[in-house]
């Protein structure tokens, strides 16, 4: 269709050319003063069949299999012996630092009858099996195997679990588990987001009975704040005002808060977003990572099935473990939460919307052009995957 083919956004470029906090604010202060916001070159069509399509979901799910995605922060495994265990576009894995501190992967299934080894999180140097109790090390190899005399032939070298791609960078671990098929691209080339020091000071999943797009595209754009958002959001931020940038096939919002004026009086070099503007990263597909004051949210979205979707969140933070900071963190939760279930209530009723087969495409106007990019980009990565 015409618009698709048409779609560019006008700052694709790299990371390292994401706009200064300095030059943000300026950007802000413009759109304040002159009721404008960023917009994308074309709107964007996407089909209603994409969301309502068992085989576009396979397709979404290979996808995910042959990339480098964001499994958890490296914060949620700060210790030796510390995992975590769960499905990854459809696949059991469990991922555990090692005794060695390294971190790694492993298909989440016990080589004698494929019982997952582990389930959740925790810290442990052996993973036993509950079937028959075979046990592994935290480096994966085969430790033990009750009577073994049952087994003449089993050789325990080639019987450890079976490992999945895995590196840790900037404060995040990655996992591939596929070959690749586009080339010379390395989707970990990523802006150095997590600071140092950070640790998890909460985390938690919960399941949306909606499409995993329909969930992604309530974070990327601020057009919806003034209606959704009447007493939580909108009373302190901005309708429909924020800057967009571009990155490889990945995005980033701002969304400045009405405590941005403060920073009218100070000197440029003053100038910091740490209270005065959330960002949301939206790493290509489905990892969302926000920015909020003293601390930030990493957000994986898990497509469970075509109604269904699992988020994992890890909040993180440097501040003290104790205190008034990370008192005024889980405080800001709360209200951030307020305005989390103000989206979900409206993107149910999107997954509803699906049903009505009122619409053959849902619109992205030029305020959503993050979302037309990253559909487009889906798009994209679809056909060479099929090709
Ligand atoms: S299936 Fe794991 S020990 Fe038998
Ligand atoms: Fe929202």
């Amino acid at each position: 269709m015409a618009t698709q083919e048409v779609f560019k956004h006008d700052e694709s470029r790299s990371s390292a050319a994401l706009m200064s906090d300095q030059d943000i604010i300026a950007r802000i202060f413009d759109h304040i003063d002159n009721k404008t916001t960023d917009v994308g070159q074309s709107s964007w069509k996407e089909p209603t069949k994409n969301y309502q399509s068992a085989e576009r979901l396979d397709a979404e799910l290979a996808l995910l299999r042959t990339r480098w995605v964001v499994f958890c922060p490296s914060a949620a495994l700060p210790k030796s012996g510390d995992y975590i265990a769960r499905d990854t576009a459809g696949i059991p894995l469990v991922v555990v630092r090692g005794s060695d501190g390294k971190v790694r992967a492993f298909r989440n299934a016990c080589r004698h009858r494929g019982v997952q080894i582990a389930t959740g999180q925790g810290c442990t140097n052996v993973f036993v099996c509950p079937y028959h109790g075979w046990s592994y090390g935290n480096d994966g190899a085969l430790r033990s195997v009750p009577h073994k005399e049952g087994f003449p032939d089993l050789n325990k070298e080639n019987r450890g679990l079976v490992s999945v791609d895995c590196l840790e960078k900037n404060g995040l671990v990655f996992i591939k588990q596929g070959p690749s098929t586009n080339g010379v691209k390395d989707e970990t080339d990523l802006p150095d987001l997590i600071p140092d020091g950070c640790r998890v000071i909460k985390s938690e999943t919960f399941e949306i009975e909606a499409n995993w797009k329909l969930h992604l595209e309530s974070a990327l754009e601020g057009y919806h704040i003034r209606s959704t958002h009447q007493t939580t959001f909108f009373p302190v931020q901005y309708d429909n005002l924020t800057v967009v940038e571009s990155f490889d096939q990945n995005s980033r919002i701002a969304f400045p808060y009405q405590a941005i004026e403060g920073l009218r009086d100070k000197p440029k070099s003053a100038w910091s977003s740490n209270g005065r503007i959330t960002f949301v990263y939206h790493l290509f597909p489905n990892i969302i990572i926000s920015t909020f004051p003293d601390c930030m949210q990493v957000v994986i979205l898990e497509p469970l099935g075509l109604e269904l979707t699992r988020q994992h969140m890890f909040l993180l933070s440097d501040c003290a473990e104790e205190g008034k900071i990370l008192h005024a963190i889980l405080e800001g939760q709360e209200f951030a939460k307020a305005g989390a279930m103000e989206d979900r209530e409206v993107v149910l009723g999107a997954q509803r919307g699906l049903k009505s087969g009122a619409n053959e495409f849902l619109e992205f106007g030029l305020f959503e052009s993050a979302i037309g990019r990253f559909h487009a980009a889906l798009t994209g990565e679809l056909a060479n995957l099929a090709s």
